[in-house]
């Protein structure tokens, strides 16, 4: 049985592998319409249980479809109408529940943790649908959109990100060693990443540019990232920490000091770390990256469910 949790954990080989098939799957349905099913039916009967501990639109809707694609179902659940929510059955007991009905987990969470803890007592595939830590799914499907958009492996272009350092940044830092892609991150000093995540990086040999002048991190990028500066339940002082992030906001004259057909990518929702001018430019492509999420994210659900081929 196959998890999702962390990108860092997942052999190269075998994310490789899922993208190979998200893009077989993507060209093959190109003329099906959102709810029209794979022929295959590859997950023909399986239900996917999604739990929810924070908002998602994206996630949600993705997963939705995809399974729906492969053929299968999903219920979505919140986790606080649940008595598992409100403390009065165990994780333990839950984990065996789910794995009784359904045939995957998908969880958004608050907690790396309780994923820990899930894992430990289902004995259905779990996903990780973004906790404090990371956010796999959303940059497994990021390099998709990257490679598909600029015809080539991402191993061959120059990626930044410019931003906070959070659940996004640390999958990216993750695939960047998967994927063997140089990285610039610029961000403010006090907000560089954790020193865990570089120092596993380091370990795998992996050099990391980290830039607190945004203008320097973006020199020569094919890709500006960015994410929100106050994550989901980010607990800080927002106009404090906002104020810090004032010169590593995406706007033109950034852009400019990039490569000429550099593209902006934002995994969304979007606060103000983006103009809107180059949110909705020629540049930005956010939308198709966003819906590349489904294609991905089928391919995950049957790496998970043993059913890639
Ligand atoms: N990008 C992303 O995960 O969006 P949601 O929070 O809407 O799911
Ligand atoms: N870093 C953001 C990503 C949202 C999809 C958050 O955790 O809120």
């Amino acid at each position: 049985m196959k998890h999702f949790i962390n990108l860092k954990d997942i052999p190269g080989k075998d994310l490789k592998k899922i993208l190979q098939d998200a893009r077989r799957r993507k060209k093959r349905r190109a003329k099906l319409t959102a709810l029209q099913i794979d022929k295959d039916i590859p997950l023909k009967g399986k239900l996917l249980i999604q739990m929810f501990e924070k908002s998602s639109l994206r996630t949600r809707l993705s997963f939705y479809l995809a399974i729906k694609q492969l053929g299968g179902g999903t219920i979505t659940l919140r986790s606080n109408e649940l008595h598992l929510g409100e403390g009065a059955e165990s994780l333990e007991d839950t984990a065996k529940i789910l794995s009784t009905y359904g045939d995957g987990f998908m969880f958004r969470t608050d907690s790396d943790k309780k994923i820990e803890n899930f894992k430990k007592y289902l004995s259905i595939p779990i996903i990780n649908g973004l906790s404090p830590s990371s956010h796999p799914t959303q940059v497994l499907s990021d390099i998709f959109t990257v490679e598909e958009i600029k015809q080539k492996p991402i191993s061959n272009l120059n990626i930044t990100w410019v931003g906070d350092s959070n659940n996004v940044l640390n999958s990216l830092i993750a695939a960047s060693v998967k994927f063997s892609f140089k990285l610039n991150i610029g961000c403010p000093k006090k907000y560089e990443p954790k020193q865990s995540i570089m120092n596993w990086a380091k370990k795998k040999h992996k050099k990391i540019f980290i830039f607190n002048d945004a203008s320097k991190a973006v020199i020569n990028a094919d890709v500006i990232f960015s994410d929100k500066v106050i994550s989901l339940n980010d607990k800080v002082n927002k106009k404090k920490k906002m104020k810090y992030f004032d010169k590593f906001k995406i706007n033109k004259r950034l852009i400019t000091l990039a490569k000429k057909n550099c593209i902006f990518l934002h995994c969304l929702p979007r606060g103000n770390e983006v103009t809107d001018e180059i949110f909705k430019s020629k540049n930005s492509k956010v939308w198709l990256q966003a819906l590349n999420r489904v294609h991905v994210q089928k391919s995950i659900l049957l790496y998970c469910f043993g059913k890639l081929r």
